[in-house]
């Protein structure tokens, strides 16, 4: 198991496959991209597999989420899928992308053996949409959500973050798109995880906005805790369900207490959080000769050393060095 000292046990696994993508959201990355790590620093996919395989027969992990950067950049994603699929027991998979490109692969993805995606889109506007990625691909993440749908990958959850200024109007309207198409559409708090550091605490929009915003269309009741699980996700009914939407509110609800995550970095770094200021390398102990049963206790012992929190709110709290799209969300 990868237990820490808060008594917490690991059992969803973050991958990220890339730190490139193929949009620039403002609250991520710098119009001008980032220093991409090396072809050779990345894991290779046999190194991924073996990961997770470890992962899934020695250490207890159930669920395993694909991410990036934008994991369709990856060219070995259809084939890393079907090979984790193959794993016993068979993790639960899922994959969390920016849309572009997924018109074309969600069948053989499905196919490969991935169970679920998660789409980023923060508005309905084409106009808003080149203005928060500073790319005209509007159309496309749309036809991607389409195409998840019908290659059966459900639930299709849609993935919203709220800027100001930008489609902090624009809850409502998502809500009712999202429900009209049968996606699961989850508000993200805006996180100090961008590369250019440009957070700030003043005028995010927050879990309490999004909920008024909301509740001036739609009425809201809450989801039982016992239902939420250790899910970053507060769930709503929607106008008495069963449809529903979600907030992570991680800046003002954090909710590391009940949190089950371990993530591994494109370049093989087990992060313990997204805030972690320190990360454990198993790239070197894969290419050292390190046998399975070595690589799982370096994986333990990372775990072991979770904080307890991330702590944003906390005058204390620094941004990890590692922007979002270098760790994975
Ligand atoms: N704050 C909140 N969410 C973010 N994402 C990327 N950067 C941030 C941030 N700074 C979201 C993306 C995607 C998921 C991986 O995380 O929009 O949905
Ligand atoms: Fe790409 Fe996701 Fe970052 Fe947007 S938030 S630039 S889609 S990695």
């Amino acid at each position: 198991m990868l237990l820490d000292t808060y008594g917490r046990v690991a059992t969803d696994l973050r991958v990220s496959l890339t730190d490139r993508c193929n949009l620039r959201c403002t609250y991520c990355m710098p119009e001008e991209g980032l220093q991409w790590l090396a072809k050779p620093e990345l894991l290779t996919d046999d190194e991924i597999v073996r990961l997770v395989r470890i992962a899934v027969t020695d250490l207890g992990v159930t669920e395993v989420r694909f991410t990036g950067g934008e994991p369709l950049l990856r060219p070995g994603l259809t084939g890393i899928v079907a090979r984790c699929a193959e794993l016993e027991p068979r993790p639960r998979m899922s994959l969390t992308t920016n849309g572009i490109g997924l018109e074309r692969t969600a069948a053989a993805l499905r196919e490969a053996g991935l169970d679920r995606v998660n789409v980023s889109l923060d508005t309905l506007d084409p106009e808003t949409f080149q203005r928060m990625t500073r790319r005209k691909r509007h159309a496309d993440v749309l036809r991607g959500l389409a195409a998840a749908r019908e290659a059966g990958l459900a639930p299709v959850k849609v993935n919203a973050v709220l800027m100001p200024g930008m489609n902090d109007q624009e809850a409502p309207e998502l809500l009712e798109w999202a429900l009209e198409e049968g996606y699961e559409l989850r508000f993200i708090e805006q996180m100090p995880l961008d590369a250019q550091h440009g957070w700030q605490r003043e005028g995010m929009i927050t879990a309490g906005d999004i909920l008024e915003s909301l509740r001036t269309r739609f009425a809201l009741t809450p989801e039982g805790q016992e239902e939420r699980g250790s899910a970053p996700a507060e769930r709503w009914l929607v106008d008495g369900g069963p449809q529903r939407v979600g907030v992570i509110a991680s800046v003002t609800r954090p909710f590391c207490r009940a949190c089950d995550r371990t993530r591994l970095t494109a370049d093989g770094q087990v992060r313990t959080c997204l805030f972690a200021t320190e990360e454990s390398d198993l790239r070197g102990a894969l290419r050292g000769g390190a046998s399975d049963a070595q690589v799982a206790a370096s994986w333990r012992k990372a775990m072991w050393g979770k904080k307890a929190g991330a702590g944003i709110d906390d005058p204390s709290f620094v941004q990890p060095q590692r922007p979002m799209s270098a760790i994975g969300g």
